[in-house]
């Protein structure tokens, strides 16, 4: 290799032309995934304090974003229920209900936005009265209880038109018995998105929020979600996910976790996924709010480092913004 000054690395960044005949990594919108927060109580609706940007929409307002979101070339919205307290209880029913808030969701999405792809979340605690994504027998999360009503909601999901189903319940076993589920009911190509390599962060904290759950939650998530300490179990997950027929595999929280993407996609060479959640998003935009740093900036860079990090797509809250600021 030639040294300086025969060498001059700020040659090619000289200009934007030139910066972009020679960018490593891009980011389109066919990157993004819009994340949305829908809910069934009209009184809910409206912007969260605690993730600026972001609104509980009403059905009505969920197919105006899913319409706006495939008109800039977005691929695909996932859906995250707010539930109206009412309807929780400790074996979350509501989850099994045919004709509740996502079930509802996913039939107007594919009765009037048929061409945006749909993700629905197979997790119990939007349902459950103390916020957990299992049931609980007593003070414990139950692995092999849980299994059964996750695979049970697959197939109500499925059966609404779901295009990919996300279990981030991180129960054992709960990709095999929700691929078997899927299929014994006729639904062989509903795909499923697996939360493998989830951690017990803080990072969720205006989701939960958003949701209802923060106020409810018992105790904590930390004997069933990841140790953000520890890499070579998310390669464990991964490997026992795929194994149990995930179609696509994902890192959650996100930017904390690159190294983790990183080594997923070189070690399976995968669809790999990863979401910037609530709190990473809140931090952007709060910056952004305090003229701290500029926000859409900030979008764009993180969106940026998914890729280069090698994430096929990123779910986010920004990826409206983000589009609009990749098509300017
Ligand atoms: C749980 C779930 C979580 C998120 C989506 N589904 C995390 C949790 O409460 O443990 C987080 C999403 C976000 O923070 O944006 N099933």
């Amino acid at each position: 290799m030639s040294q300086f000054p025969q060498l001059r690395m700020r040659r090619k960044r000289q200009s934007a032309w030139s910066r972009d005949l020679v960018r490593e990594t891009r980011l389109t919108v066919a990157d993004l995934v819009l994340t949305t927060v829908i809910t069934d109580s009209e009184s809910a609706e409206g912007p969260v304090p605690s993730l600026p940007g972001v609104a509980r929409l009403g059905l009505d307002a969920l197919v105006a974003q899913a319409r706006e979101a495939a008109s800039l070339g977005i691929p695909a919205i996932a859906l995250f229920p707010h539930i109206d307290p009412s309807k929780k209880d400790g074996s979350a029913s509501e989850a099994l209900n045919a004709d509740g808030l996502v079930p509802n969701a996913i039939r107007r999405l594919k009765a009037e936005v048929p061409e945006i792809g749909v993700i629905v979340d197979v997790a119990l605690d939007p349902f459950t009265d103390h916020g957990h994504d299992g049931l609980m027998q007593g003070d414990v999360i139950d692995n092999d209880s849980t299994l059964d009503i996750l695979a049970r909601g697959a197939v109500i999901l499925a059966e609404a038109g779901a295009d990919i189903v996300a279990p981030s319940d991180m129960m054992d076993g709960r990709i095999g018995i929700v691929r078997d589920a899927l299929d014994e009911a006729g639904h062989p190509d509903v795909m499923i998105l697996s939360y493998a390599a989830k951690y017990a962060s803080a990072f969720y904290g205006p989701y939960r929020d958003a949701i209802g759950t923060a106020s409810a939650l018992r105790g904590d998530k930390r004997t069933y979600q990841m140790d953000p300490a520890n890499t070579e179990e998310a390669l464990h997950e991964v490997a026992m996910d795929l194994n149990e027929g995930a179609d696509m595999v994902m890192v959650k929280p996100g930017l904390p976790y690159l190294d983790i993407c990183h080594r997923i996609k070189t070690e399976f060479g995968v669809p790999t996924f990863a979401f910037q959640v609530s709190g990473e998003y809140a931090m952007i935009q709060s910056a952004g709010e305090n003229g701290w740093a500029d926000s859409d900036r900030l979008l764009l860079e993180t969106l940026t480092a998914f890729r280069r990090a090698g994430c096929d797509a990123v779910l986010t809250y920004g990826a409206i913004r983000a589009a609009k600021l990749l098509k300017s």
